[in-house]
């Protein structure tokens, strides 16, 4: 949602402030700001509606903001259209409080008329102006800022990450409940962000706050405490990345560089879990007694929910053990029955995304052990879950994930043969077979890359193209899924991804000249079913292609080179998500920052 930086150090801090929010920017992008602490102590606020590049057209034109202290933020709206009076930083009535944040804030009615009975007035719909009167309150009360804090963490419901400059004091205050929040460490000057790449290039060292913790940084370090201000540890990292990921380095967008990262981000989380041609997850305490799970409940949201189908389909093939899939926004809520030997594997990019938590809480809390297949390192799903299961698909930048999808379904593959070795279902032999076909993964993906400009090609030609179908059956249709998604969110494009075998249940009546029908075609199984079903909608005016191996192929259609069918997600992808993006190109828009959207879902 949305993005948090700040700075403390003896550099000008606007610059720093702008180029990290430049970098989180893929977080939300309706309306920024930022406050600066001047030399007399003074705190000034800069807002702008729309993108950043506003808000730095607008300090450019202003007074010089000077020091060397100060917040900034990138929003995506929750309460409140995207006004610049509801853009942070919000400031309390009597300006002793200047807050950014990034979360819901439950209760907040609630909190407004206790202090609306104190005679306090707002000029925002948010829920974050509520916060820094309610802090400011107590203030006046003769609390010091972490007392205040404190108390706020106590009432407020909800998820916040809470970056608070108070007047009076130098420091910047944090407050971090269910939205993440990282402290970068530099010589004699100090980075805060909601994600690490936001200040990669500065500094490698980062502290990951825990859950209801506080801290108050200065120039020379942090201080954390817990929530009642009993001063706490905090887990440390070491980013090893340059930031080199975080930047676009000559491509157009951040889309089309991480779909061409996609193959090394596969080959680089295969290397991470494969030890003498062998999956094995020791490392991370996940061995033989938990991958013997008499059924596994995969959990997740968007893409990572679309890679969890893929996940199900290969698993119970190969380990003969059932597996479900279910939205961690429904999982949550459904009062689910878990065996005891239940093992539940929550899927995550961001390891951040509030539904995928409160999923993989509920599974802890019903007694299941849990893995958490995730991207971002130190994130609170990777600390939460027994076993964290890094995808290796390094920074995402761009909101529609490509290369962490590609990285979860290679994590999910080896999940998938770990279970089934680890069951004893598949021979040595068969084993190194798959094994020996998934790292043969990476090259046959950048073959299909290469062809990119068949795909551009076709998507020219189709640019106003106003309803899709994407069909499939299997592993086919939970790729339909994946290559719809990313249609609808990058290029606005009505798609609807269907199991081929429903379409005559309702659906096909939607078919009619013009319409789009793209047929994923790599199951043997099921090829020739969803063959007859694309003819279908061919007779009924629908325009049909497909994505294959060759001997499946529609005319004009994608063909695949061959590979190991269960494995085939991993390429019949790729023509999907670079079509979404080539369509959103012709279509003018702006395909790393879709509207409405945001890259790490942290509210409900
Ligand atoms: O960070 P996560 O993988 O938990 O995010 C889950 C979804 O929010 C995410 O996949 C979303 O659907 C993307 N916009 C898809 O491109």
């Amino acid at each position: 949602m949305c993005g948090i930086v700040g700075y403390i150090g003896k550099k000008r801090a606007v610059p720093i402030l702008l180029e990290g929010m430049r970098k989180l920017e893929y977080r939300g992008y309706d309306s920024a700001g930022i406050a600066v602490r001047g030399a007399d102590g003074n705190i000034a606020v800069v807002k702008a509606c729309g993108k950043l590049a506003n808000l730095e057209a607008r300090v450019e034109q202003g007074a010089p903001l000077e020091g060397g202290c100060g917040v900034g933020h990138t929003r995506w709206a929750t309460h409140g259209e995207p006004t610049e009076a509801n853009a942070h930083p919000h400031r309390s009535m009597r300006g002793a409080v200047t807050v950014v944040h990034n979360g819901i804030l439950e209760n907040y009615r609630e909190m407004r008329e206790e202090l609306r009975a104190k005679g306090y007035t707002f000029l925002s719909d948010t829920d974050t102006e509520v916060a820094a009167d309610f802090l400011e309150d107590l203030l006046l009360q003769g609390l010091s800022p972490l007392r205040a804090i404190s108390r706020f963490m106590h009432t407020a419901r909800g998820s916040y990450a809470l970056a608070i400059l108070f007047e009076g004091h130098g420091t910047i205050f944090l407050a971090r409940k269910d939205s993440p929040l990282v402290v970068g460490k530099g010589e004699g000057e100090m980075f805060i962000a909601s994600d690490v790449p936001a200040f990669l290039s500065r500094t490698k060292e980062f502290y990951c706050m825990g859950n209801m913790q506080m801290a108050e940084v200065s120039a020379e370090g942090a201080a954390f405490y817990d929530a009642e201000g009993v001063p706490a540890s905090c887990e440390r990292i070491l980013e090893t990345g340059d930031g080199a990921a975080a930047e676009k380095e000559g491509f157009e967008h951040f889309m089309i560089k991480e779909i061409g990262e996609e193959p090394r981000a596969v080959e680089n989380t295969l290397h991470a879990y494969l030890k003498d041609g062998k999956p094995d997850f020791s490392e991370i305490g996940l061995t033989g007694e938990f991958l013997r799970a008499d059924e596994v409940v995969a959990v997740a949201c968007g893409s990572a929910y679309h890679a969890a189908v893929v996940f199900q389909y290969v698993a119970e093939k190969l380990a003969r053990v059932p597996v479900r899939t279910e939205l961690a926004s429904e999982f949550r809520y459904r009062d689910p029955i878990l065996k005891k030997n239940t093992l539940v594997v929550a899927v995550s990019q961001s390891g951040e995304t509030a539904d995928t938590l409160a999923a993989l809480r509920e599974a802890k809390a019903r007694g299941a052990k849990t893995v958490a297949v995730v991207n971002v390192r130190g994130s609170s799903a990777a600390r939460e879950a027994d076993f964290p299961l890094y995808t290796c698909a390094g920074p995402e930048i761009a909101v529609a994930t490509t290369k962490a999808y590609g990285a979860q379904l290679a994590a999910g593959y080896l999940l998938a043969l770990g279970m089934a070795h680890a069951w004893g279902r598949l021979s040595d032999s068969e084993l190194s077979r798959y094994t020996e076909e998934l790292l043969a993964l990476p090259a046959k993906m950048e073959s299909v890359l290469s062809r990119a400009e068949e795909v551009r090609t076709f998507a020219k030609a189709h640019a106003s193209v106003r309803d899709v179908f994407m069909i499939g059956r299997g592993i086919d249709y939970a790729v339909c899924l994946e290559g719809a998604l990313k249609l609808k969110e990058v290029a606005y494009v009505h798609t609807e991804a269907y199991a081929a075998g429903e379409l005559k249940h309702g659906a096909i009546s939607l078919i009619e000249n013009g319409v789009l029908v793209v047929g994923v075609l790599t199951q043997s199984g099921v090829a020739a079913k969803t063959r007859s079903n694309l003819e279908e909608t061919k007779a009924r005016g629908g325009k049909a292609v497909t994505v294959s191996f060759a001997e499946e192929g529609e005319e004009g259609g994608f063909l695949l080179p061959p590979v190991e069918e269960l494995f085939a997600a991993s390429l019949s992808v790729l023509p999907l998500q670079l079509f979404a993006y080539y369509v959103g190109v012709e279509r003018g828009l702006d395909t790393d920052k879709p509207r409405n959207l945001a890259k790490s879902v942290t509210v409900e």
